[in-house]
């Protein structure tokens, strides 16, 4: 047979997602369904004075509102370890808790109706009168403070150094030094959130939009004080994310509380004016750098702080400064990571969260101190290649970024460019040519899964993973068909499910590399399992034979001698009598993670056009190299890296919350005003795979791909923007005003 893995196998679930078989959190239909909407405050801080809800409370078809005066109070039990995609200190927002207000958006109420219509209408008449105090609305980053304790520990460092940053750079015969910003960000996923809340006595089953079915009854079980058994979660799929639905959101434990007051399963979703105010955000920053290089491009210093706004009840914090610590060889550096308190709803991880920002502001400053020197933005780069983790003193499992620069650079013809600034126009256009490296760590978690073999030929594979888009259900039933050695049209892989074993958090690019090689050890012991019962059976083609005489082969069991037919897992099953056989597998991180640091990598090169008259840019053309360690699929790989940079192209180019400080809130809270690409923006996206199989990393060889897709794309398109036109745009997006 074939083998499966690398293969560009079409999405298993692509005909249910088009037909509208696949069934998303809102579509689920229970009998006796009820609607909730929620009011949000309207003031940045203060607390709320009166509520008047008769008129709503009056509505045709309403069947209760509530509001912090008649709500439950909840338990919100204190939880010795929370997730690490949760904020490590402060408290989250305890919802209707009390007539406080902490932010623009923060739930008042909650109206549940028999229709959705009848919700929204009732919504609008429950009338909140507040006393507003004074509120922080404007970021300074003068104001920056360290993360707390709990975030420290969660390994979001404050201050990171080696060597003697200070002489080193007074030293350094070439500098540069800069500062850039970029603004508040939003998922906007197509998909909004939406909770359905159901209770059956004391049991809860929440139909929820989430990255993470696990983490999600944890803190339902948290908040209301239950045994997490008592509450299943079902999420098989789920419309886009970005880090939205890591986290458990105040409006889950809010459905959770109306479908409680009505005694009906209750669905809340929100509208996409909420999103903006009720599921986080990419967090504005500011980033200083300050780049020490001899006249050959060798960097002797560098330092490098990032300023974050982060919100006030709770400490959402990032991990901006990894990039930093090890991207670039560099003896003498200093790093600093700082947050500013503002009245807004908490932050959170959105496509590949403070790396992201990092590498801006790295790969930007590297650019110009390409400038500076008069070098090649790729020789530079290469001039001060890492060949090991620095800041952890250990080698890399694998790198093939060297490779990554040569595919690209010679794909896009970056030896066309002229290193000149202005120097190439094409139709009336100036013409830039610019790139960036683009890093992500990588990471892995323990994870479970459990493979059935059924009598009629299928494997049923079963986790709780979840799939956001990036393809879980397709690349896992390959890498399950080809470790049974069937074909995948006889695999089954069922997710998003708590009654399901326990997987990691999708997100941080790990489900490859954690659930992938959980499902090989599920399917080796499910291999095991029926080579035992072959032995022991009293006759058929095994019986009596030591274990290590049996090996998997080819969809069913053979001699390990290779002598004798394969007789398939079906076969098998019927001589012993047995409708199927089932067992469980996990996988988990060992001692490499001590011998070794990983990373996915890769190298961005992108053309702008740009008209002076009007300021706009084009991106007609991006290519892009990565070093994933193994490819499990090229197609939905390709889909991961093409979608990364039309993100990254957003970034650069599009999005940014219009932020009023007079009212803390964000102006533009809809697709029409919050700009995202659309096809016409999106060019020829181009993504090449350089060979690699990262066995240090993980049996699969896997490395990660998601978050290093959109990292480098917004300053290979800065840089671009330079080359084309001599000036540096600093603070994204790169719009028509700031340009002209
Ligand atoms: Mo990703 S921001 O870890 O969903």
């Amino acid at each position: 047979m074939n083998a499966i893995i690398g293969q560009p196998v079409n999405r298993v679930d692509g005909p249910a997602k088009v037909t509208g078989h696949a069934t998303y959190a809102a579509e689920f239909d229970l009998p006796g369904l009820a609607y909730a909407v929620m009011v949000l405050a309207t003031i940045p801080r203060g607390h709320i004075r009166s509520i008047d809800r008769m008129a709503a409370e009056q509505a045709p078809g309403v069947l209760a509102v509530m509001t912090h005066e008649d709500a439950p109070r909840l338990a919100y039990k204190p939880i010795a370890q929370r997730p690490q995609v949760d904020a490590q200190s402060g408290e989250q927002l305890h919802v209707l808790q009390d007539p406080e207000v902490r932010f623009n958006g923060e739930p008042v109420a909650v109206v549940i109706a028999e229709t959705l219509e009848q919700a929204v209408h009732a919504a609008d008449l429950v009338q909140v009168e507040y006393a507003r105090s004074p509120a922080l609305t404007i970021f300074d980053a003068t104001k920056g403070r360290p993360p707390s304790e709990g975030n420290v520990k969660a390994g979001r460092v404050p201050e990171l150094g080696r060597g003697e940053v200070e002489a080193a750079m007074a030293a350094a015969p070439v500098r540069i030094s800069a500062r850039y910003v970029h603004p508040r960000e939003h998922h906007n996923a197509i998909e909004p959130h939406v909770t359905i809340a159901h209770w059956e006595g004391e049991n809860l089953t929440l139909y929820d939009k989430t990255q993470w079915v696990d983490n999600d009854r944890k803190e339902i079980a948290h908040v209301f004080g239950m045994e997490e058994e008592r509450i299943r979660v079902i999420s098989p799929f789920v419309g886009g994310a970005f880090g939205s639905a890591l986290r458990t959101w105040p409006h889950v434990t809010l459905a959770a509380m109306a479908a409680k007051r009505v005694g009906r399963p209750v669905r809340l979703e929100l509208t996409r004016r909420q999103l903006y105010m009720s599921v986080g955000f990419r967090p504005h920053s500011e980033q200083h750098l300050t780049l020490g290089a001899t006249p050959e491009g060798k960097l002797v210093a560098l330092e490098h702080e990032v300023v974050q706004q982060v919100g006030r009840y709770e400490e959402y914090a990032e991990t901006a400064l990894s990039p930093t610590s090890h991207l670039y060889q560099c003896d003498n550096l200093w790093a600093r990571y700082r947050l500013v308190e503002m009245d807004t709803n908490s932050p959170c991880p959105m496509r590949a969260p403070g790396v992201v920002t990092g590498v801006l502001g790295l790969e930007m400053a590297m650019d110009e101190l390409a400038t500076e020197l008069g070098l090649d933005p790729l020789e530079l780069r290469l001039r001060n290649y890492a060949e090991q983790d620095q800041q952890k003193g250990l080698p890399w499992s694998s790198k093939e970024l060297r490779a990554c620069y040569a595919a690209a650079a010679e794909r896009f013809g970056w030896s066309r460019r002229k290193p000149e600034p202005r120097s190439m126009r094409e139709g009336g256009m100036l013409v830039g040519y610019g790139m960036a490296t683009a890093i992500y760590h990588s990471d892995r978690s323990a994870g479970s899964a459990s493979v059935a073999l059924t009598g009629n030929g299928m494997a049923v594979v079963r986790s709780a993973a979840s799939d956001m888009g990036p393809g879980t259900y397709t690349s896992m039933t390959q890498v399950a068909a080809e470790t049974l050695g069937l074909p995948v049209s006889h695999v089954r892989f069922e997710l998003g499910d708590t009654n399901l074993p326990f997987a990691p958090v999708h997100g941080g690019s790990i489900t490859m590399a954690s659930m992938g090689n959980a499902i090989v050890a599920a399917c080796q012991a499910v291999q095991k399992k029926l080579a035992g019962l072959a032995r022991a059976a009293q006759n058929g083609p095994f019986a009596g034979l030591p274990e290590e005489a049996i090996a998997a082969r080819e969809g069913g069991l053979g001699r390990a001698d290779g002598s004798g037919p394969v007789v398939p897992y079906a076969e098998l099953l019927r001589q012993h009598n047995l409708g199927w056989v089932e067992a469980e597998g996990s996988a988990q991180p060992g001692e490499e993670t001590q011998k070794y640091s990983s990373a996915a990598f890769g190298a961005i090169f992108v053309e702008v056009r740009v008209d002076e008259a009007l300021g706009t840019v084009r991106v007609p053309r991006m290519v892009g190299a990565y070093d994933v360690g193994r490819v499990i699929n090229p197609k939905t790989a390709r889909s991961q890296c093409i979608g990364g940079m039309v993100g990254g192209l957003g970034m650069a180019l599009e999005e940014q919350a219009e932020w009023d400080i007079r009212f803390g809130k964000v102006m533009n809270a809809n697709l029409a005003e919050y700009l995202v690409p659309v096809n016409a923006d999106v060019p020829s996206l181009e993504a090449i795979f350089v060979p690699n199989d990262d066995r240090n990393f993980n049996p699969l060889g896997v490395k990660g791909l998601a978050e290093v897709a959109i990292c480098g794309v917004a300053p290979a398109i800065a840089n671009a923007v330079y080359h084309a036109t001599g000036r540096r745009i600093r603070r994204l997006p790169i719009t028509p005003e700031r340009l002209l």
